[in-house]
């Protein structure tokens, strides 16, 4: 599978006075203030920038834009003057979507360069170098485009267009230097939240387990460690619980363990992520419906997430040991599939029950956490899956539903969600959801009755977290796909998660 190269766009910085691009977007603060750079260019165009505001009735609030037109007494071709509202208290996510929203500007108006005046609009305000970077993330975060099965060119919306215009941008600051450091990782980051959405929106037919398996090995080229488990080895580790799942499919299973070693003392335990990689859910013998089913390519979007998150860590060199795992399976009704009723062995030697073979997310997940502290004995083990549709009549697309075993871990990840506006909600484990999927027939059943559905599936995967693994799950059934499109993505496959758990890392698992 190869993944979208017309993503790429050349981001640098330079200082105010560097000469220009042919097009140059100036920010405007409440009642059109301006910046230096930017008073000095109305001066040039003897007023032409303020006249022009005053003539449209543009004031520099927020999320508005006004554009000027081959300017005389300027270099530039266009100057977009981009208001950003009162100089208040704002966060770097703020800045982030002020990014994201230029990159839209720039799209729709299909202007290929420009440079970025990144300086206060308002009287000594200081614009840090993570102001600077933020905006460069976000106008990264924003151009991506999964275009690589349109033959043809169309004008729809900008996340269906074949190709992106934008392939430069310069951001003008104060310490160019510095924003270009602070931007390296920022790159980092973008790149996972790409690779993450390019897989979610890659169809099945291309993407199958082993597919999605080569994409992990496909991180060694950052110096990561990828393992691929082949079912003759899955057998052997006694993974029934997946391979059940998987035995449906003409396509075989894949474990992929990917392993990166950067903290100082290479013998820490690692940090474990943990992802589901159903390349496709027809839900087995107890079949789905039709209707919507094709979105159940993006049932790997937790892996996805795993992929994309390891991705950024090594290309950012994250001083942390870190391990990713996905369990990828197709899950498919087949004269080989498993049926209801059936009974699978778990490799932790705990028995299941399948009463509904399109819960097959928990069984997969099961076997892959168990492997994970087994083999890594990790700091934590957080679980990534789009588990249950139960968790988007609970929490719709707006946030993901997050279970946790210990307390601290579950904080830190929700104090990181402030941080990167990646909405995560806690919901309740509890004893009484977990005596609901006692079976007759063996240890455990794996579904509860019909309702509290995402909190017993959470329960399920709970019976195979050990006791002193502190351990989080995340269900995004809801916000990996076709959720609320934003000024930083407007792409089906969203990539949700990838900035959440690389915060957590940064705010508490890096020895800075
Ligand atoms: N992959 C689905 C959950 C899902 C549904 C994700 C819609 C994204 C969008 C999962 O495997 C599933 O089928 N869950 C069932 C569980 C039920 C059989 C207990 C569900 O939620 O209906
Ligand atoms: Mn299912
Ligand atoms: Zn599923």
């Amino acid at each position: 599978m190869k993944t979208t190269p017309t993503n790429r766009i050349e981001i640098s910085f330079a200082a105010l006075d560097a000469s220009r691009e042919a097009t140059t977007v100036l920010l405007a603060g409440k009642d059109m203030a301006l910046s230096e750079v930017g008073r000095a260019m109305d001066e040039k165009s003897d007023g032409l920038i303020v006249a022009s505001a005053t003539a449209a009735d543009f004031t520099g609030k927020a999320k508005s834009f006004l554009d000027i037109l081959a300017p005389r007494g300027l270099d530039e071709k266009r100057v977009i003057v981009c208001g950003i509202g009162a100089n208040k208290e704002v966060s770097e996510n703020d800045w982030i979507n002020l990014g994201g929203t230029i990159m839209s500007q720039l799209l729709s108006r299909k202007i290929p360069t420009a440079s970025i005046v990144c300086e206060p609009p308002l009287d000594g305000a200081d614009v840090s170098t993570a102001f600077v970077a933020g905006t460069a993330l976000g106008a990264q975060l924003r151009h991506y485009k999964f275009g690589k099965y349109k033959t043809k060119e169309s004008d729809t919306d900008e996340a269906d267009a074949k190709q992106d215009g934008v392939t430069k941008l310069v951001f003008h600051c104060a310490d160019p230097e510095a924003a270009s450091k602070a931007f390296i990782d920022g790159r980092a980051i973008a790149n996972g939240v790409h690779l993450a959405r390019d897989l979610v929106n890659e169809p099945a037919n291309s993407l199958g387990p082993v597919e999605l398996a080569d994409a992990a090995k496909s991180l060694e080229e950052f110096g990561m460690n990828v393992d691929i488990l082949v079912p003759d080895e899955l057998t052997k580790l006694g993974m029934g619980a997946l391979l059940g799942v998987a035995q449906g499919s003409e396509r075989p299973a894949r474990v992929a363990v990917m392993r990166w070693q950067g903290a100082d003392d290479a013998g820490a335990p690692p940090v474990a992520f943990v992802g589901k990689g159903v390349v496709f859910d027809t839900g087995g013998i107890s079949i789905k419906g039709a209707q919507g089913m094709e979105d159940m390519k993006g049932d790997m979007g937790g892996a996805a997430t795993v992929v994309g998150l390891m991705r950024t860590l090594a290309e950012r060199k994250a001083k942390v040991n870190a391990v990713g795992l996905i369990g990828c399976v197709e899950n498919m009704p087949s004269h080989n599939a498993q049926r209801p009723g059936d009974v699978v062995t778990s490799m932790s030697g705990q028995t299941i029950e399948v009463i509904n073979t399109d819960a097959e997310g928990r069984l997969v997940l099961a076997d892959v956490v168990w492997y994970a502290q087994e083999r890594f004995k990790p700091k934590f083990v957080i679980d990534l899956a789009t588990l249950t549709g139960a968790i988007m009549v609970a929490l719709g697309k707006e946030y993901a539903g997050l279970y946790a075993s210990d307390d601290a871990l579950s904080e830190q990840i929700l104090e990181a969600s402030k941080t990167t506006g990646e909405k995560v909600w806690r919901m309740p484990l509890d004893k009484a959801y977990d005596k609901l999927i006692d079976s007759k027939f063996a240890d455990m059943k794996n579904i509860g009755g019909r309702w509290g559905g995402a909190c017993t599936a959470a329960q399920f995967i709970k019976r195979f977290v050990k006791d002193d693994t502190p351990w989080v799950h995340i269900d995004l059934a809801g916000t990996a796909m076709d959720s609320g499109r934003n000024d930083i993505n407007q792409s089906w496959g969203s990539g949700w998660g990838v900035r959440l758990l690389n915060q957590v890392v940064v705010d508490h698992y890096e020895a800075s």
